[in-house]
């Protein structure tokens, strides 16, 4: 039994880590932590942990002894810490996204995992979703050729959500980044996952909501992360790769879609139907207007903690991500964010 310590028991530790642990038959939640005492006691009441185990530093759960794998699940600016000071501990390190706030930050944790070489994982979510695990399987078996563009978004529309305030996401020095490291990570992980690496890319960010309350009273205070990020890229491949990711798209509660052009096929994914792949594959009818629709085999359907446990366990997980990919894609994120604030190409 992987006995499993969550930092961090916001939003995403409550919807998916949480739920998802509670299915594997091979982990048990031992230890939870939190700063928010009422996180902390709703947490720790609804899974039954024992007080002693619900801590309000992170350094008493990594040093706790019932817990041997943590789950970093705290705003991006403290995920290279706390994953590092779990690995320097000899515990297995499931990390959220993006990695964290800069290239150069993420140092720390490469360091602690090469000294010693903890299972580590991060949560790039949508490599996890059958349909996307069916395209990437398509595709390494050549059926739709070679990659000529690909076309990637995430539209939501929670900027403009009702009372909204200035919380982390919307802080710099917190976040990094704004829609690009909450949202577009997960495209950049997707389509170079699908795609293979991308060669430069040239970038545009916008803060459309430019003011929000602060948390703690009714005073306004800039916004200093994007809320609409675009740009287009090139792959080492030669493909072409185009992204629009934004929070200000009214109607999108939450929509990601990507297309994959190619030599011949096509591949077309839409979150809002995440079980069937479009795909239009084998003799191409140029005449033809529309995809066929496919349901997503049952052999591609896996989960993202039952991974991150079966990793723990030894267990061949293809496609898993790790924090290798964290780091590549803080280097996208970076060079994206010099690409906007310089207007012009980035190499990276
Ligand atoms: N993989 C995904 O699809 C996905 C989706 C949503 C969020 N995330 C990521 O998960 C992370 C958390 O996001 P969220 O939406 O859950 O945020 P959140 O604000 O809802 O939760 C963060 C929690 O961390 C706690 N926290 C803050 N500082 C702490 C500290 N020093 N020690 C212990 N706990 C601390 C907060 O009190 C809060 O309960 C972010 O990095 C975000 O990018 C990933």
């Amino acid at each position: 039994m992987v006995r499993v310590g969550i930092i961090g028991v916001g939003g995403i530790a409550r919807n998916v880590h949480i739920p998802q642990l509670k299915e594997c038959a091979d982990a048990e939640i031992t230890a939870i932590c939190d700063i928010d005492e009422n996180a902390l006691k709703k947490v720790g009441d609804d899974l039954g942990i024992d007080e002693k185990y619900r801590f309000k530093d992170y350094k008493d759960l990594i040093a706790c002894t019932e817990v041997d794998a943590v789950e970093v699940c705290t705003p991006n600016y403290l995920h290279v810490k706390m994953a590092a000071d779990a690995a320097r501990a000899g515990k297995s390190i499931n990390v959220e996204k993006p990695l964290s706030v800069s290239l150069a930050d993420t140092k720390e944790l490469t360091d602690a995992i090469k000294d010693t070489n903890v299972v580590n994982m991060m949560c790039m979510s949508y490599r996890f979703r059958p349909a996307v695990r069916f395209a990437k399987w398509i595709m390494e078996n050549n059926l739709i050729g070679d990659i000529i563009s690909i076309n990637v978004e995430y539209l939501k529309s929670s900027a403009f959500m009702e009372g909204r305030r200035l919380d982390w996401r919307f802080v710099k020095e917190y976040a990094g980044t704004g829609v690009l490291g909450d949202l577009g990570v997960h495209l950049i992980d997707l389509a170079t996952f699908l795609a293979g690496d991308l060669k430069k890319v040239s970038a545009q960010t916008k803060i459309v909501v430019k003011e929000r309350k602060k948390l703690d009273s009714e005073e306004y205070a800039p916004v200093e992360t994007d809320d609409y990020c675009s740009f287009i890229g090139e792959m080492k491949s030669g493909a072409v790769a185009n992204f629009m990711i934004t929070r200000c798209a009214i109607g999108n509660v939450n929509t990601i879609k990507f297309d994959v052009y190619a030599t011949k096929g096509v591949i077309s994914f839409n979150l809002n139907n995440p079980e069937v792949l479009g795909v239009c594959i084998g003799e191409v009818d140029v005449k033809a207007n529309g995809l066929h629709t496919v349901d997503v085999p049952k052999e591609f359907f896996v989960k993202q903690e039952q991974t991150f446990i079966d990793l723990i366990n030894g267990k061949e997980c293809k496609y898993a991500p790790h924090v290798e990919d964290g780091v590549k894609l803080q280097g996208v994120l970076d060079a994206i964010c010099k690409s906007a604030e310089e207007e012009k190409w980035v190499e990276l």
